[in-house]
Formats: structure tokens, sequence, C-alpha cells
């Protein structure tokens, strides 16, 4: 596979030296120079240490509790563990899935017993699970799991959750996209989430594979299969450890979770165990579903000259940039691949390997811009603080603010093991490679899709880590349901109709398949577009038909 590393971090030197930059992995955040960590897609494309003054300067309830007791068991009765049960706060009513199995995952939700967040968060569990029924298995992930605080109809089916990396903590999303409460890059305090996807569901949010966040056990992965093996052996596990059999399962997440989540949703269509894995449908935001070169690079000129007010380079780097996007052979493909209706395969044979305009073109950016966002272009100077150490194309974190579930009172609020949290492992979480093609062409991407009731892939228009038009490209490349393609470019208006936010992208439905573009969102769609993307759940879960409708 082609280097990812930007070629201006490609020498590698001596930590010594003040411009150099070691290519070496290193910690995240270490105190004498800022660490440059760049999950792309989030693919991890550059653990380098950047030692430049730059960087280095600028660093950049409900569950109120109480003892109560159980009513008297009657005397014929089964025996049953007398248990002390918490009682909600707000409802007076005891917690829906506490219970002799799950309270030791019970986790307080009243106001300040979780660090810093001083509002109630609805009833909710959190811990370790293995990933087998093997009673000496080392290898645990970490979940945190809300049950749903909407209606009935919000009762059945169970969404779960991803980030990507490889490697990243789901408690990035949990805590900065679609969780309770968020708490956003440059703020004091978290705040209550007003577009909480717990309002329509419930949720799970899980730390995989193993080598993630707070999920304990070495890593021993090979693909996307052994991936799926140990994430499947977990949700057995979680299932009945909380009796949440036949729910609806959907599957979500974001970016290299675009490439996890087709290979475990093929696996639980393969299991045929809807008693267990009653998949219904997967929605992946920004997800790195095929090879860079259609994700990344035929896209990039393109994607440079239709945001040129904001990538702002003189007008002699963009012509040099144009014209090796033709030599390159990426203009041709670029036009064919976004054909509508799709042509026929692209043929990739001429293709020059040896161009990488996607790192020419961030290097250049970086010059105008130091503080340019992979993940949101629109990204300037100065770089936020963010509570988890990752705010933007690098890691930053100022001398004496800590990461959040990095703090023993935090990991012990949420029965999370004591232990070094990373937004993205410093670990391999695949320790000899993925060896896993890109969904599309595994053809795993098209199976899943004529199994599910519904698949939705939806792309912020400002991510510049992974490109909308190469996504688009890609599934205007794939056969799905006896066709390939799209017959026609996404046209029609994608409405949010909260908050009065109205047309906010484009979208299109064929044969099960849905792609959504989302104008003014970067990477993390869920964070960035909140709204959009509690639109999008809506939608995936069947209570919104038609995505151009005003509907609340
Ligand atoms: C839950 O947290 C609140 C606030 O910190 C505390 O007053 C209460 O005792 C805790 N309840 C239990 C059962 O630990
Ligand atoms: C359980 O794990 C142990 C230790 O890793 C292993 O030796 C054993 O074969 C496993 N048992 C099963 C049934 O997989
Ligand atoms: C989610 O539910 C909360 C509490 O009922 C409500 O305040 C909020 O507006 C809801 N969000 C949306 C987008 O409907
Ligand atoms: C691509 O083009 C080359 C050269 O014309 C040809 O040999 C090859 O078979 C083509 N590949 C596909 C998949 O069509």
């Amino acid at each position: 596979m082609r280097s990812i590393i930007p070629q201006q971090w490609q020498r590698i030197d001596d930590d010594s030296d003040s411009e150099g930059i070691s290519k070496k992995k290193a910690p995240l955040f270490s105190t004498m120079k800022s660490t440059v960590v760049s999950f792309l897609c989030g693919a991890l494309f550059a653990s380098v240490t950047l030692a430049s003054s730059a960087w280095s300067k600028s660093p950049q309830n409900i569950a109120k509790l109480y003892e109560a007791a159980r009513p008297n068991v009657s005397p014929i009765a089964p025996p049953v563990e007398r248990i002390s049960e918490p009682v909600s706060r707000v409802t007076g009513k005891k917690f829906k899935y506490y219970n002799r199995n799950t309270k030791q995952f019970w986790v307080n939700g009243t106001a300040g017993a979780i660090p810093d967040v001083h509002f109630d968060i609805s009833e909710s569990y959190a811990g370790l699970l293995p990933i087998s029924k093997n009673k000496t298995e080392s290898r645990k992930l970490y979940f945190w799991f809300f049950p749903s605080t909407g209606g009935k109809e919000t009762q059945d089916d169970l969404v779960i959750w991803l980030n990507g990396g490889p490697g990243c903590s789901s408690l990035e999303g949990l805590l900065q996209e679609n969780g309770p409460f968020t708490w956003q890059y440059g703020t004091y305090l978290p705040v209550k989430n007003e577009y909480t996807w717990l309002n329509l569901t419930n949720m799970l949010w899980v730390d995989q594979p193993v080598g993630t966040g707070f999920s304990q056990g070495v890593p021993n992965i090979r693909n996307q299969e052994d991936l799926a093996e140990q994430f499947l052996g977990f949700m057995k596990n979680f299932v009945d450890k909380f009796g949440l059999h036949g729910k609806r399962i959907w599957l979500t997440g974001e970016s290299y979770a675009g490439k996890y989540i087709p290979y475990i949703a093929d696996a639980m269509y393969a299991k045929k165990d809807t008693r267990s894995f009653n998949l219904k449908g997967t929605m992946l935001y920004d997800p790195s579903i095929d090879d860079d070169l259609f994700l990344e690079e035929i896209p990039a000129v393109p994607f440079l000259l239709r945001n040129s007010n904001i990538f702002s380079l003189p007008d002699s780097t963009v012509a040099k940039l144009k014209s090796e996007a033709d030599r390159c052979g990426y203009t041709d493909l670029y036009n064919l691949g976004l054909t509508f209706p799709s042509p026929g395969g692209l043929n990739t044979t001429y293709v020059d390997t040896s161009c990488s305009l996607w790192n020419d073109i961030f290097n250049e950016v970086l010059k105008v811009n130091p503080c340019f966002n992979i993940y949101h272009i629109m990204t300037t100077c100065p770089n936020l603080w963010d509570v988890l150490g990752f705010p933007g194309s690098f890691g930053y974190l100022p001398k004496g603010a800590k990461i959040y579930f990095d703090r023993p009172e935090v990991q012990k609020a949420i029965n999370a093991p004591r232990m070094k949290w990373e937004e993205c492992s410093s670990r391999d979480v695949f320790p000899h490679d993925d060896t896993s093609p890109s969904p599309v062409p595994a053809g795993v991407l098209s199976r899943v899709v004529e199994k599910s009731e519904r698949t939705v892939i939806a792309h912020g228009l400002m991510d510049y880590v992974l490109i909308a038009d190469g996504t688009l490209l890609s599934l205007n490349n794939m056969v799905w349901n006896g066709a390939r393609g799209f017959s026609e470019r996404p046209a029609r208006k994608f409405v949010v109709p909260y908050a009065q936010q109205g047309e906010m992208g484009t979208w299109i439905e064929e044969r099960g398949l849905t792609y959504i573009e989302v104008k003014l969102s970067g990477h993390m769609v869920p964070q960035y577009q909140p709204g959009a993307a509690y639109r999008h759940l809506e939608y995936l879960l069947g209570r919104v038909k038609d995505l151009s409708s005003d509907q609340l």
C-alpha cells in the first residue's frame, strides 16, 4: 500500500533536531513536543512526532438513588435473589434494565456523579465484557449502554455506534457526536446534547477492536473477519447479559468504522441467528469503503478547485496541481467515475501510481493555514483545546489540561479500568496489518446492502481526510441489487427541519442504498451537523420516509 505519510514528514530525523520530524511511533501527547498523530478515515496515516516550534508553542435523573427493598416475594414464587434497586429521581420508578445480572455495570447518572457533568443523565450501564464465552477469555471490550429515553416506538431498536481509526475510541462519538451530553472543542464544560440519539433508540457505544480505548487484552486480529468474529462474541455476551434478544440492530459509525461495519454486518447476516443478531441495516459516515485512490487521490484536485476560497493557495500552485492531476490520469477517471448513469467499471491501469496529490495539497495548505484541519477544512488558527486531546489534524493538549477519559475519577464513575486512555490508540490494533480488502472491492458492501432493510451512506462536504466525491465515485462503480451505480447524480434536497435549518444537502436512494451529502459538515457528521445526523437516524430507523420532507 501507498505510504500516506505527508511527504514533508517522511524524513526520519533525530528528535533533537528542532526542525526534525520522527516517523517512529510516539505517545499521543508528549510534554516536550506536540505529537502529530492523524487518523485517516480515521486510517492512521501519520504517526510522527513534530518538534517544530509552531506546534510546540501553540499547542493548541435522573438517578438520585436510594436503597429500596423489593416487594415481598410470595412463598410459592421461585426464589429470587433480593437486590436493592436504584430508583429514578425523575420518574420515581425503578430502572428498566437494572437487575441482578446488570447491576455491576450500572452508572450513577445523578448530577455530579460523573465528573463535570452537572446535570442528570438517563439510566446507563458501562463496563467490560469478554469477546467469547471462554471462561478464561482475556480479551474484553468496553461498552456504554443507554436505554432509549424516547417513546414506545423507540424501545425495540438497538443502535450501535463505532468510531474509526483503526483504534479510535467510540467514547469520542459519545462525548462529541451523538451521546446524551457533549463536550465540544474550546468549551468549558459539557452540556446536554439536544440531538442525542437516545431520543430515538437504545444506544450502545463500544471500544473495539481489542487495543482500542478501554478495551482489554492483547490485539491479535489479522483482518476484518477476525475483527467481526471478536465483535460478535462480545455482542452475544452483551445481548445475553442485558436480555436484548430480538432487538432490531442497526450498525452505525464513521471513518474507518466504514470498513469495520460492512464486515461485521456480513458476519451477523451469515450467522442467521436473529435472536442474538437481528440486524436490519447500517449507516456509515465518511466511510473507508474503498481504496485511497478513489476516496482521496482522484477527487483531491476537484475538491481543491471547488473550495478554492477556503484553501487560498496561490494561483500558480493551483495550476501546477491541476496539470499534475491531468498527467496522473486522475482527471479522466474523475469525470468517468462521476458520469450518470454509471458507464461501467473504472479501469485504473493507466494511473501513475507515483502521484500523491492528496499529500501535495495538504503540504501546500499547511503553509497557508498552519491550523488546517483535514477533518473540517474551514478550521483556521487558533487551535482549540479539546478535552479529548485531538481537535484537528494534530493532537494538541495545552500544559495543565487533562484528557477527560484519562482521569481516574472519570474512569471510576463509568466502570472503566484504570489505565492510560487515548482517543486513538498508539498501539497497533491490527498487529500484522489489516489484510482485508476494502468493502466495495471485496463485494462485502453490496452483499450487506442486498440483505438490509436500509443502508445509508452520508458524507460531509467539508471533509478532506476522505472526500465525498470519492465515496460517490466508489458507489457509482459498485454493483448492487442487479445494477451498477446510480442512475443520476444525487439531487434531491436533503432537509433538516430542526432549528429551521432547511436545505442541508442532497440525496438519492436507489435499490436500498441511500447516499446523502451534508453541507457545512466535516468528517464527524453528528458533531458538525447534529440536526442532520438526527434526521439521518430517523430515516435509517424507518420513522421518516422522505429526507426532503420538513415534517418534524
Ligand atoms: C449517585 O451520585 C450522587 C451524586 O454524586 C450521590 O449523591 C448518590 O449517593 C449516588 N448514588 C449511589 C447509589 O451511589
Ligand atoms: C479458552 O481459552 C484458553 C486460553 O486461551 C484456550 O487454551 C482454550 O482452548 C479455550 N477454549 C475454547 C473452548 O476455545
Ligand atoms: C430530545 O429529547 C429532549 C428531551 O425530551 C428534547 O428536549 C429535545 O428537543 C429532543 N431533541 C430533538 C431533536 O427532538
Ligand atoms: C484495463 O485496461 C487494460 C489495458 O487496456 C486491460 O489490459 C485490462 O484488462 C483492463 N482491466 C479491466 C478490469 O477492464
